[in-house]
């Protein structure tokens, strides 16, 4: 396991040998950051992540003894269109890993039963009052997309927290929180594993890198420069040197 120097531009990267070293070195960071968040100000809002590659993570935070949940706000970072109990919501992959054995504070659910523009708009209002968020846990698609923000995500105004946005994979509707709601976090954290995107990878790190940010992951870096990302050692595979 290795760590690049943080810095306000930079993510740390932290590689790991195997996703299962990923997993269990992520549950006790973010486990470190719930704590931390409680300590300085008694409560913490999480922003989670959907996708496949959270769930194992989700699974091991359950198990964690020392969080108090009671003072965990629990949010999300995005959502499919899809009802709650669809096999594809990013809600029911939470709740089956963790919302299910632990009692968070709050959960604020994104109703993807509902047209997506009309629960983003109502999701926009529970993220302004939750701002700034304290953790936002992302993972990254192969083509540098995080949450549902992807490369040809039309800007969103400014002001914007929440948008619908459309993906070019099933479910095509999607309800994301935008990238100044990430980069205002308190603390970010990218979970990257699989040699399919270690290019990708490398393109979003060499973006950062040169001050040219374009891709939305190369855009998630937030401004308290505690930007971590996770990784595996097939997903770092073509990152430079300097990355880690
Ligand atoms: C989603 C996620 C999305 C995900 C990436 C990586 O709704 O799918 O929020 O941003 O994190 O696509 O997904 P994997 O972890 O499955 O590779």
């Amino acid at each position: 396991m290795t760590s690049g120097a943080p810095s306000p531009r930079r993510p740390s990267v932290v590689v790991h040998a195997d996703v299962a070293a990923l997993q269990a070195a992520a549950a006790d960071y973010i486990g470190a950051l719930l704590r931390d968040s409680i300590a300085a100000r008694g409560i913490c809002h999480i922003a989670l992540a959907g996708g496949r590659t959270p769930r194992a993570v989700y699974e091991r935070l359950a198990a964690d003894s020392g969080i108090d949940w009671s003072k965990v706000v629990v949010l999300f970072g995005d959502e499919r269109a899809v009802p709650a109990d669809d096999a594809a919501s990013n809600y029911r992959m939470a709740r089956e890993a963790l919302l299910e054995r632990v009692t968070p504070r709050a959960v604020h659910r994104i109703e993807g039963e509902r047209p997506a523009a009309d629960a983003a708009r109502e999701y926009d209002k529970i993220v302004a009052a939750c701002e700034p968020l304290d953790v936002v846990l992302l993972g990254m698609g192969d083509d540098g997309h995080v949450a549902s923000f992807f490369p040809a995500t039309p800007e969103p105004p400014s002001d914007a927290r929440v948008v619908a946005t459309i993906s070019p994979l099933p479910p095509a509707e999607r309800v994301s929180v935008t990238l100044p709601v990430i980069r205002r976090a308190r603390a970010v954290l990218l979970l990257v594993t699989g040699a399919g995107k270690a290019e990708r990878l490398a393109e979003v790190w060499q973006q950062i890198d040169d001050g040219r940010p374009i891709l939305p992951a190369a855009r998630a870096v937030n401004e308290f420069g505690t930007c971590r990302w996770h990784v595996d050692g097939d997903a770092a595979a073509r990152l430079p040197e300097a990355a880690t």
